[in-house]
């Protein structure tokens, strides 16, 4: 059983001032740090890439989960390694050779995270659980922030949680998404123990409280 962790997704930061963001996170509690990379092809925004981990890990003790949403992700994996990422997670539908890629991950010391759209189903994850150090789950058509969450994907999680249980795994399970105090409460229910918060993060005027809440 992974202890509940909330990972801040700095997607919804002041694009002005990550550094306060960082701050912000720190000062929260959280211990993860979500950077959601998106290459204006795999979905249709551009944010940002290895040198602002480089900058910002130099600032910091957080854990840097790093959330490819890109076509030909393996491309990225070594300059975010080296800019200081924890765990690397790419799409499950942007790579054929994923077993492969998983391994190369981990093969550069950091954990493995494998990610479906809202369209994939997680019994294609059935051949990738013993190389997967975590999947996630998006509750939203990845690419922007402030969406409302797909209820439908909470089903998602039930399922995969049953498939970690019965396959007796222990990644860890992450939800992305619209993900606020009232859904992080069902998506831990279902058996997420990873949240992903930008916008209902960025946005809460107790961070702290509701870190504490959530991680209890
Ligand atoms: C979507 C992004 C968002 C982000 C979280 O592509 O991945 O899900 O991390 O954004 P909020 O928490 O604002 O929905
Ligand atoms: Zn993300």
């Amino acid at each position: 059983m992974n202890k509940t962790k909330v990972s801040p997704s700095i997607l919804a930061a002041d694009y002005a001032d990550f550094g306060k963001a960082v701050s912000l996170i720190e000062g929260s509690g959280a211990q993860w740090l979500h950077m959601d990379v998106m290459d204006g092809s795999f979905v249709p925004n551009l944010t940002f890439g290895p040198p602002l981990l480089r900058a910002l890990k130099g600032k910091t003790g957080l854990f840097f989960d790093v959330h490819l949403m890109t076509n030909q992700p393996s491309k990225f994996f070594h300059e975010f390694a080296q800019a200081g990422a924890g765990a690397i997670t790419f799409h499950y539908e942007a790579e054929t050779h994923s077993q492969k890629f998983l391994s190369e991950i981990r093969s550069l010391g950091l954990k493995a995270g494998i990610a479906l759209v809202p369209s994939t189903p997680v019994s294609l994850l059935e051949e990738l659980l013993p190389f997967i150090d975590l999947a996630l789950i998006m509750t939203v058509n990845p690419g922007f922030g402030g969406q409302e969450l797909i209820p439908e994907c909470i089903e998602k999680v039930k399922k995969l949680a049953k498939i970690r249980k019965e396959s007796g795994f222990g990644f860890r399970i992450s939800v992305d998404g619209g993900i606020n105090e009232h859904t992080a409460l069902k998506a831990k229910e279902a058996g997420a123990d990873t949240l992903v918060m930008g916008s209902a993060f960025f946005s809460c005027s107790d961070k702290n409280g509701l870190v504490k809440r959530l991680q209890n």
